[in-house]
């Protein structure tokens, strides 16, 4: 059977080889998906390992996605954008691939719920790596103005010349976001993880149309209920259509396969 696996850092709780499995089994097919603990400082020779023992893809998670940007032999454009691979390909050469399928899984989600992304003006809070990752796909998706809106000034710069040559990106400190109409705003600082939201204008949020989070939770995220207290007409959506998003990406990349999400999102809600 063909081996996979998520290599990261805590991974106890990773949801990768329930849902692998599930699309494994939808397509009928046969793999081997376990989750895999790598030392902090050990992710090269535990992945090597992986390979040289029969692996053949893995997804990467906190905090490796850097180390195996660097450690791919080869990179798909929209991994060298986002600076970052979640998965690794064993190609047929020998090769190791290195690709990003975050923003893929995010903008797919999006898709799948159906909000407007063409020509849209999108509030993308958060300047790390989740933030980077989505900027080219959303971009690709006809996504024609993007705001990138940081606490740190410096690091939403730094992006926004990154994809200058892209399209229109800009950036913004946290307290001084220009006053536009956005069509969405996209939450991916890590401030749900403690019940914070980034400190922002709600004017911002007024119009938007529709709101995420890329963190997901049981109970609607910190970031969801202010958007939902300034804008009683917003559509809502956490992070848990992302992952499931990037890994049905993932599972294509490796089996050209493309596995349905539905079922797998039913189940989540
Ligand atoms: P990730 O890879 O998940 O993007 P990261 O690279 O550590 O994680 O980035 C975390 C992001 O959340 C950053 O944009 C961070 O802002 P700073 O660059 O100013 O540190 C942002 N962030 C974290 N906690 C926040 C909070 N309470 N309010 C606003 N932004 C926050």
């Amino acid at each position: 059977m063909d081996k996979y696996a998520v290599f990261g850092n805590p991974i106890k709780h990773s949801k990768s080889p329930e849902i692998h499995s599930q699309f494994a089994s939808q397509l009928n097919e046969h793999i081997v998906y376990t989750a895999i603990l790598a030392p902090e400082d050990g992710f090269v020779s535990s992945i090597k390992d992986f390979f040289a023992n029969g692996g053949k893809g893995a997804n990467v998670t906190l905090p490796f996605k850097e180390v195996a940007f660097e450690y791919a032999d080869t990179l798909t454009e929209r991994a060298k954008l986002a600076g970052a691979v979640n998965t690794l390909k064993l190609q047929d050469d020998g090769l190791v691939l290195g690709d990003n399928t975050d923003g893929a899984g995010l903008v797919a989600d999006l898709q799948r719920h159906q909000v407007s992304l063409q020509g849209g003006t999108v509030l993308l809070l958060g300047a790390g790596g989740a933030a980077r990752g989505c900027i080219y796909p959303l971009l690709k998706a006809g996504v024609k103005h993007i705001v990138i809106a940081n606490r740190t000034a410096s690091k939403a710069q730094a992006l926004a010349e990154i994809f200058s040559s892209y399209g229109k990106v800009t950036a913004a400190a946290l307290n001084d976001i220009p006053d536009l109409v956005y069509t969405g705003v996209i939450n991916s600082t890590s401030s749900s993880v403690t019940g914070d939201i980034p400190n922002i204008s709600p004017q911002l949020v007024a119009q938007a149309t529709w709101g995420y989070d890329m963190f997901y939770s049981a109970e609607r995220t910190s970031f969801l209920t202010w958007v939902a207290n300034n804008n009683d007409t917003c559509y809502l959506m956490d992070g848990i259509g992302m992952l499931i998003g990037q890994a049905a990406e993932a599972y294509f990349v490796w089996r050209g396969q493309y596995p349905n999400v539905s079922p797998l999102l039913e189940k989540a809600k």
